[in-house]
């Protein structure tokens, strides 16, 4: 990014600045003792003299013996030395104090989501989630505010995932997708409402139960440093090489890997920097099939991949997965087979239904498939249409030029829907 933006010149201003500030603050500690420690040394010795001339005298005059003014010159200097030693303490004292205080702000620090094995007032959720039966997610009146935020992320969210059905979730850039779905595995805890998972509210289960009944896919595809075969086997250990490769197969990963001299064996930088956003993506969706689960979260998982990929990997998830599904979706192309698609607007369910079911009666929705379609219509520079008045939606990989400016009854919609309206931010980056 510094590059990119030419900011080298500013970010060395910065770093020199931060620098000389530090320099500063050294050079006047390193001054202080190096003022101080002459001094310190100047007491000691004047004291020692001190002492040597009175005692010399007094044993002049018969008043004392030599081996009691020894004594007393070994004690005099033990004093002293320890001191010195004090003067150092107190030196050093100030760093360390701001140093535990910032320890115990860590330590002090009160975990906002508590499991339910920490809070043993809560009763135990009776059974198991199974993890072959797909599970009922449900969501009652669930609120949410981020600590300190004005105003609630989420307000007043309900609705029923069945057993089994893919619900889509779409909505605009910030209206609360990430953290609706981050209230599901108990990364966040409503502030309001209830969350149950097969019956059990989430917070009556455990932790490691809740979160091994389901997969997740995030929205920032993230692998670790390893090979590729280490990171699918984060989500099931002891999976086999063939049952790798069956995953792989799912994600339409096959095209890059078999490219790949090393197959599972080769290794991914940090964060996958190795890797395109494409290729990481269905690498981190291949990770969570792997991981056989009664609930799938797709946060936003299809963005950085063609229409043709995307299509095809829906397919194959639609095939192997028999799961209840849950996915965040930019293209309304993605969510338009979906059994019930949630709209969300500013962090408020403002309609959920099928798609033809929302063109109908969501004018959010319709603006979120009326902006998609105009602008693939022009971009394709032909309209099809659908017979609903929406015309056909096809993802490519590539787009010619920027869309022309919309009336201005499209602006808001537009404005919200910023992902939505052009492919170019998300679209293609992979090879394979
Ligand atoms: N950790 C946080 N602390 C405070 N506010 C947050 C935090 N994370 C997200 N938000 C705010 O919550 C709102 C919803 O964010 P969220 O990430 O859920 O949106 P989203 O619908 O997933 O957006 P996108 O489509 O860009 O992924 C945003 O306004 C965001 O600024
Ligand atoms: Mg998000």
């Amino acid at each position: 990014m510094i590059r990119a933006f030419v900011r080298q010149g500013h970010e060395v201003r910065r770093f020199a600045a931060t620098n000389a500030g530090l320099t500063a603050n050294n050079l006047q500690s390193a001054l202080l003792v190096a003022g101080m420690l002459p001094m310190i040394m100047l007491v000691v010795n004047t004291s020692s003299v001190a002492v040597v001339w009175f005692g010399g005298h007094r044993i002049q005059a018969g008043l004392m013996n030599l081996g009691a003014l020894t004594a007393f010159i070994a004690y005099i200097m033990q004093i002293l030395l320890a001191i010195m030693m004090s003067m150092y303490v107190l030196m050093t004292a100030p760093r360390a104090a701001v140093c535990a205080e910032r320890i115990q702000a860590v330590l002090d620090t009160e975990p906002s989501v508590r499991s339910s094995v920490q809070q043993p007032h809560l009763r135990p959720a009776p059974g198991r989630l199974d993890p072959a039966r797909p599970a009922t997610l449900a969501f009652q009146g669930v609120g949410f505010s981020y600590p300190g935020a004005e105003a609630p992320v989420l307000a007043d969210v309900s609705f029923t995932a069945a057993s089994g059905t893919t619900t889509a979730i779409v909505g605009s850039t910030g209206s609360g997708k990430t953290t609706l779905l981050n209230l599901i595995p108990r990364f966040l805890d409503p502030t309001k409402g209830r969350i149950t998972l097969a019956g059990h509210d989430v917070r009556d289960l455990p932790w490691t139960r809740l979160r091994e009944a389901m997969a997740i896919v995030p929205q920032h595809s993230h692998l670790f440093t390893g090979t590729i075969g280490d990171n699918l086997r984060m989500a099931a250990p002891a999976a086999t090489d063939d049952e790798l490769w069956a995953a792989l197969e799912t994600a339409q990963t096959m095209r890059f890997m078999s490219d790949l001299p090393l197959g599972l064996a080769t290794p991914v930088g940090q964060g996958g920097a190795s890797l395109s956003g494409g290729q990481r993506q269905r690498l981190c969706i291949a990770r969570a099939l792997l991981r056989k689960a009664p609930l799938y979260l797709f946060d936003d998982s299809f963005s950085a991949l063609d229409y043709d990929t995307d299509t095809r990997l829906r397919h194959a998830l639609a095939q192997a997965l028999t799961a209840t599904v849950i996915i965040v979706a930019e293209r309304i192309s993605a969510v338009e087979d979906a059994d019930l698609i949630l709209v969300l607007d500013d962090g408020r369910l403002v309609a959920q239904g099928t798609h033809r079911e929302l063109l109908e009666t969501s004018a959010t929705y319709r603006e979120i498939a009326e902006s998609r379609s105009r602008w693939t219509a022009r971009r394709d520079g032909r309209g099809g249409s659908r017979g609903n008045g929406v015309q056909v939606l096809a993802d490519g990989p590539k787009a010619p030029s920027p869309p022309a400016p919309l009336p201005a009854a499209h602006a808001r919609s537009r404005r919200r829907h910023l992902r939505l309206r052009s492919p170019q931010c998300c679209g293609p980056q992979i090879s394979g």
